[in-house]
């Protein structure tokens, strides 16, 4: 079984290059991240940061400040470099040659090659475009009984569709998963929901694994820091396949230092609502289809995506996500920034679509 690099699409240094153009020069709407950046509590953090020692291999500071800000217990919480390492830690703890495993998709790239690297063909549970990108969730959660996967990813809110699920259609699919399986809900992009609901309650289900990054809402993304809440056994579990001092002592210093400073996300927050309500209704004035947003990104159809994205870079230095990947050709992903910027997307789009 092959396993390509997932793809993602983001900024390419490689592309650029090709194109003349320079990463500073270019807006990235490709990525989904604060529009803040990271906060100046932050940046301070890391002047202190002793770049000559070893991390703490246990992330101990840093689980103790997640735990009393989220009310889990430190041995329910596992620190990764990013959300990225904890798939896959989960996919080798959980998963072995031949077992059956399942995703709701379209979705990130990653839960399949790790799946795939564990010499596992994941069955997609496919969302349609004509259903606006939602799932039937008590026919996939008849499929899930009927199968019985060891590992199960929903992506919540979903990358790329934006489908946020409520919590009884989560908890439909945890008791289908049943006692032996274990279903990975990826929280990546929850704390830019307006209404999110509270997913921590799941965890005594016994079966369930949350996943959080910290390089969307807190803008850590160069540095890389996530974490998974799950069942003790679990995180021991993960814990193992993990190399000793994959999270270094920059990006744990900067996460302690986020938690301290919840001010600047939620400025973030408020930018991207104010923002993205703005994009929705310029793009449907532009004739666009525009999923029903939930998070701090936006699903549109615009025709041929590899075309609009390439004009966007070459002609305005803009980047969007060509969804091509996610098996949308026809969409882009516009992960949403500032007002100022999202003008003048709007502007570059309408020129491109002429
Ligand atoms: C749904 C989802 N989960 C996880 C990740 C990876 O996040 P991290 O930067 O924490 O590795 C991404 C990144 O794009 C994502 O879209």
């Amino acid at each position: 079984m092959s396993t390509p690099r997932p793809f993602h699409g983001g900024l390419n240094d490689a592309e650029l290059k090709t194109l003349g153009l320079r990463r500073d020069e270019v807006v990235d709407f490709s990525a989904s991240i604060n529009p803040l950046g990271v906060s100046p509590q932050v940046e301070g953090s890391l002047r202190h940061v002793e770049l000559s020692a070893y991390p703490d291999p246990e992330c101990f500071e840093l689980r103790t400040a997640l735990g009393a800000e989220l009310g889990v217990r430190r041995e329910r919480i596992l620190v990764g470099n990013g959300s990225t390492e904890l798939i896959h830690l989960i996919a080798r703890a959980r998963l072995r040659p031949g077992d059956r495993a399942a995703i709701l998709a379209p979705t990130f790239g990653e839960y399949e090659a790790a799946c795939r690297l564990q010499q596992v063909e994941p069955v997609p549970i496919a969302a349609s475009p004509g259903g606006r990108f939602r799932w039937d969730i008590p026919e996939a959660a008849r499929r899930l009984a009927e199968r019985r996967p060891a590992v199960v990813f929903i992506c919540n809110p979903n990358n790329p569709t934006g489908t946020y699920l409520g919590r009884s259609e989560v908890e439909a699919c945890a008791r289908a998963v049943g006692d032996a399986g274990l279903l990975v809900v990826d929280e990546a992009y929850a704390s830019f929901v307006d209404e999110r609901w509270d997913a921590t309650a799941l965890l005594d289900a016994g079966n369930v694994a949350l996943l959080r990054s910290m390089t969307k809402d807190h803008g850590l993304t160069g540095l890389r820091l996530g974490y998974m809440l799950a069942p003790a056994r679990l995180v021991r579990e993960a814990r193992r396949f993990q190399y000793t001092w994959s999270v270094n002592a920059a990006a744990q210093a900067a996460g302690i230092a986020a938690l301290g400073d919840p001010d600047h996300a939620e400025e973030g927050r408020r930018v991207v609502k104010a923002a993205r309500e703005y994009l929705v209704r310029e793009l449907r004035a532009l004739g666009l289809a525009c999923a029903p947003p939930s998070a701090n990104f936006l699903l549109v159809e615009v025709g041929d995506a590899p075309e609009v994205r390439h004009a966007l870079l070459t002609r305005h230095r803009m980047c969007v996500r060509d969804c091509s990947s996610f098996g949308l050709p026809g969409h882009i992903r516009i992960g949403v920034r500032g007002m100022e910027d999202s003008r003048r997307l709007i502007d570059a789009l309408r020129d491109v679509l002429a």
